[in-house]
């Protein structure tokens, strides 16, 4: 399964949420959930998190590894079957370009500079078959207007997410403008649904209406603390109505992270992305094509 999350322009949250998105999918022992940061304009999740980028982990080495063609990986049921489970980056090669963020999640980082991100997206539209050998692929496209290599890389994913401000007329005028090349992705197979950045006062009938009919997926909270946490910025609460949330939370759940309202958006939004996974989103005729062009 790919999620592509992806933007008109304006750094509405796309990196946040795909960040959230991929740390709170559903994962099993079988699914270790991937994040792609392939941001054309270049990355941020380095600086965020401190992260040296090397050459044998991240983007530019996806792209460079992506030149090679892969072996069809067997289907999780076959590991299952055998009693196997094929979580390690030699069943996943995608894993292999990815490192381990606090917390756990795997991500293959952007190099900030936009020339070499640039063309590391460029190698991953033409050559996109290791993308799909990740069970649960999240992937930061970054501003994905028409015919930018963001909007390219939108064909190879199963469900796109488009983070939006419509609350903004500027915004909203683009979304306008956009939409009706996102929504003719749905011709290929490609489920399109938006995220909605909170304040918005139009409801959800009034974006969709904009946005050629594509459906409102999510709101997302306008919440300080969740997005601190996902640059990689641990911050209490401070807020006395954050402070109850947490405290009335962690008494269920020590550990939890859900009373950070973007992180409880995150995971309605991963779940409801895994569950078209279950409906049909992931065309087996485009796969096939893309392996084999690869
Ligand atoms: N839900 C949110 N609530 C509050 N702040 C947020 C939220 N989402 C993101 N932010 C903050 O807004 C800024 C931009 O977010 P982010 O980098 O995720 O946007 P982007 O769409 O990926 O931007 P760009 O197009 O520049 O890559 C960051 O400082 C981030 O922490
Ligand atoms: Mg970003």
């Amino acid at each position: 399964m790919i999620v592509a999350v992806c933007s008109l322009g304006g750094a509405p949250g796309v990196t946040s949420l795909a960040t959230a998105v991929a740390a709170c999918w559903p994962s099993t022992p079988l699914t270790v959930p991937v994040l792609v940061e392939a941001d054309a304009c270049g990355g941020d999740l380095a600086s965020w998190y401190g992260i040296d980028t090397d050459y044998e982990t991240g983007l530019v080495s996806l792209a460079t590894a992506s030149r090679i063609p892969v072996p069809v990986p067997a289907p999780a049921a076959a590991w299952a079957q055998a009693g196997a489970q094929d979580a390690s980056p030699a069943g996943e090669p995608l894993l292999h370009h990815a490192v381990e963020l606090p917390g756990g999640l795997r991500a293959v980082v952007a190099p900030a500079d936009p020339v070499e991100a640039g063309r590391a997206v460029d190698a991953l539209v033409s050559k996109p078959a290791l993308l799909g050998t990740g069970k649960a692929t999240v992937i930061d496209a970054g501003r994905a207007v028409p015919g930018s290599a963001g909007a390219a890389l939108l064909r190879h994913a199963d469900a796109v997410v488009v983070v939006t401000d419509p609350g903004n007329v500027g915004h909203a005028s683009r979304l306008r403008a956009c939409a009706p090349a996102l929504a003719s992705l749905r011709q290929e197979g490609v489920r399109v649904g938006l995220a909605v950045a909170e304040p918005c006062p139009h409801s959800d009938e009034e974006v969709s209406q904009v946005a050629s009919g594509l459906p409102v997926w999510a709101r997302v909270p306008h919440d300080l603390v969740g997005a601190a946490l996902v640059r990689g910025e641990h911050r209490s609460p401070t807020r006395l109505r954050d402070r109850l949330a947490a405290w009335r939370s962690q008494r269920r759940d020590p550990d939890g992270l859900e009373w950070m309202p973007l992180i409880r958006t995150a995971k309605a939004l991963a779940e409801l992305c895994d569950d078209l996974s279950g409906i049909g989103a992931a065309s087996p005729v485009r796969r096939a094509i893309e392996v084999g062009a690869a």
